[in-house]
């Protein structure tokens, strides 16, 4: 660059009103400021952090209160600072802090008051930011009150600790600044979404030998890990190591188990509020924090194929300007390298989810194999047909007066035709766990296990045979005691002939 002289300069000091409004509108919703405070929390090694919200008074509030190493007066000053540290100076490694900004930025987000109090070497020091008194002064001074008595959770404190105390909730009203009861209805909603948040994004640090304990209104919140690795059922994949110049990004794929492999609660626990079809994807940590979650990154689409899928990515707090780390933690970009290999787990992921589904289409089409239904591929294209041929079917044609069984196999192919495939789909799309079968009467159930036992024992198959074929097909597989109920009193009757 050009030397160019410069002799002279101006002041140019942000106007403190204007700039610290600003800070309020950087995108946090209540979650992701609690997390952020929380982030705070940990780094400073605190081992029990209680959320604490009071909603009901006329100065509502909510306090993080945490039992970490606390600071001293000036050290709080100085945590008040927005900017209180450079985002390019190397952060210890569980450092989960980015930008200096978070404890302001977030706190904001949410209220116009902020007060931090703190004990430390048992000193207690507090300090206040309120957006309407630095309005009114126009001057970037926090206040440092005389004394704490009266400040909400501060009896909370032990021998050290820190807590931050939100008030004049002003985002949190949702409109009903003036109707108390409205208005803790809005937030207490909002903190009951706020839950499952947290039992998400710290669930490592509260899976730990020494676990953090997270506590929301004195009620101890549990882990929520999105792999269910203490089922069974799941597949975890062998985790891959990228070495890259600024640390390692480690890699591991998983396979949640079916939800019929679930319990119905774990299955819409995991799932959460949006579905699984919405939660697969790459669960990216940074620090064993959960940044992002339920995305692919624009490599693949969420599709039911997939469903099932989610990736863990770890990566180092050594690797934010790659990444692109917001202040809020809640957004990342990929690096184009680490972009290339995720690309390889998931061509992985797609190849062995078609195997799994044309295996199932296999089984289908085989004719060893009983089925309802024909899947034909042909053309680009594919179809359900129901098999004409299935001894329900044939058995009954054959009992018929040859003039109506063409009638009967119209009718058989009609259903066929007219599969309501768009409902179906839109249903798969979004809850595909809730199709099932429908419901076979017993007579129609019996009439069908008597022509598959006819049909088979005529073409000399063997009973031990005949039963697993049943036992994997529908209608009989779906209704299986029955079956064999039906089929138990078949061969009686046969017998006593
Ligand atoms: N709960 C806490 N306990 C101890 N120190 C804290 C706590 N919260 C914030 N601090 C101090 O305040 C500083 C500023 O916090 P913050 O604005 O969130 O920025 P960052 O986390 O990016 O450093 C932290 O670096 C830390 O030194
Ligand atoms: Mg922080």
């Amino acid at each position: 660059m050009a030397e160019i002289v410069v002799s002279r300069r101006a002041d140019a000091t942000p106007h403190a009103a204007a700039l610290i409004e600003g800070l309020r509108d950087i995108g946090y919703f209540l979650e992701t400021a609690i997390s952020d405070i929380i982030d705070n929390s940990i780094t400073a090694g605190a081992h029990r952090i209680q959320v604490i919200t009071e909603t009901y008074s006329d100065e509502p509030y909510i306090a993080i209160v945490d039992d970490g190493d606390g600071m001293a007066e000036d050290e709080l000053i100085a945590a008040m600072r927005p900017g209180s540290r450079n985002p390019l100076a190397a952060r210890d490694e569980p450092d989960l802090g980015r930008f200096g900004l978070g404890l302001k930025s977030a706190s904001f987000s949410q209220c116009r008051r902020l007060t931090v109090i703190s004990r430390k070497s048992g000193q207690t020091s507090a300090a206040i930011w309120d957006l309407d008194d630095v309005a009114e002064r126009n001057e970037w001074a926090v206040q440092l009150p005389d004394d704490l008595a009266g400040l909400p959770a501060v009896e909370q404190l032990g021998p050290t600790g820190t807590v931050v105390l939100w008030q004049k909730l002003d985002r949190l009203t949702g409109g009903y600044s003036h109707n108390a009861a409205k208005r803790a209805e809005v937030i207490n909603q909002r903190i009951a979404e706020t839950e499952r948040h947290l039992r998400l994004v710290f669930h490592r640090f509260m899976e730990e030998a020494k676990p953090i304990r997270l506590l929301l209104n004195g009620r101890l919140l549990q882990p929520l890990d999105p792999f269910a690795r203490k089922n069974p059922a799941t597949i975890t994949d062998p985790e891959e190591k990228l070495t890259l110049i600024r640390g390692d990004v480690e890699i591991q794929s998983f396979t949640l188990p079916h939800h019929k492999q679930m319990s119905k609660a774990d299955w819409e626990d995991i799932g959460g509020p949006e579905g699984h079809l919405k939660s697969q994807g790459f669960y990216l940590y940074r620090g064993k924090r959960l940044i992002l979650h339920g995305a692919w990154f624009g490599l693949c689409r969420q599709s039911e194929i997939t469903k099932l899928s989610r990736v863990r990515i770890d990566i180092p707090n050594s690797m934010d300007a790659d990444w692109k780390i917001d202040v809020k933690k809640s957004s990342a970009q990929l690096p184009p390298i680490v972009r290339d290999r995720l690309k390889k787990v998931i061509e992985r992921i797609l190849a062995g989810s078609k195997r799994t589904y044309s295996k199932r289409g296999q089984k289908l089409v085989d004719h060893e194999r009983l089925p309802m239904w024909h899947r034909i591929q042909a053309d680009g294209q594919i179809r359900y047909r129901p098999n004409a041929d299935h001894p329900a079917f044939a058995d009954f044609a054959e009992s018929l007066p040859p003039d109506l069984r063409r009638g009967f196999f119209n009718c058989v192919s009609l259903v066929g035709a007219s599969l309501p495939i768009e409902t179906l789909f839109a249903d798969m799309a979004g809850t595909a766990e809730q199709i099932v079968p429908d419901h076979v009467d017993e007579d129609a159930l019996s009439q069908a296990v008597q022509a598959v036992l006819t049909r088979m024992l005529k073409a000399k198959k063997d009973m031990k045979e005949i039963i697993a074929l049943m036992k994997d097909n529908d209608p009989f597989r779906s209704a299986w005691e029955d079956t064999q109920r039906i089929i138990a009193a078949t061969i009686q009757t046969k017998e006593d002939k």
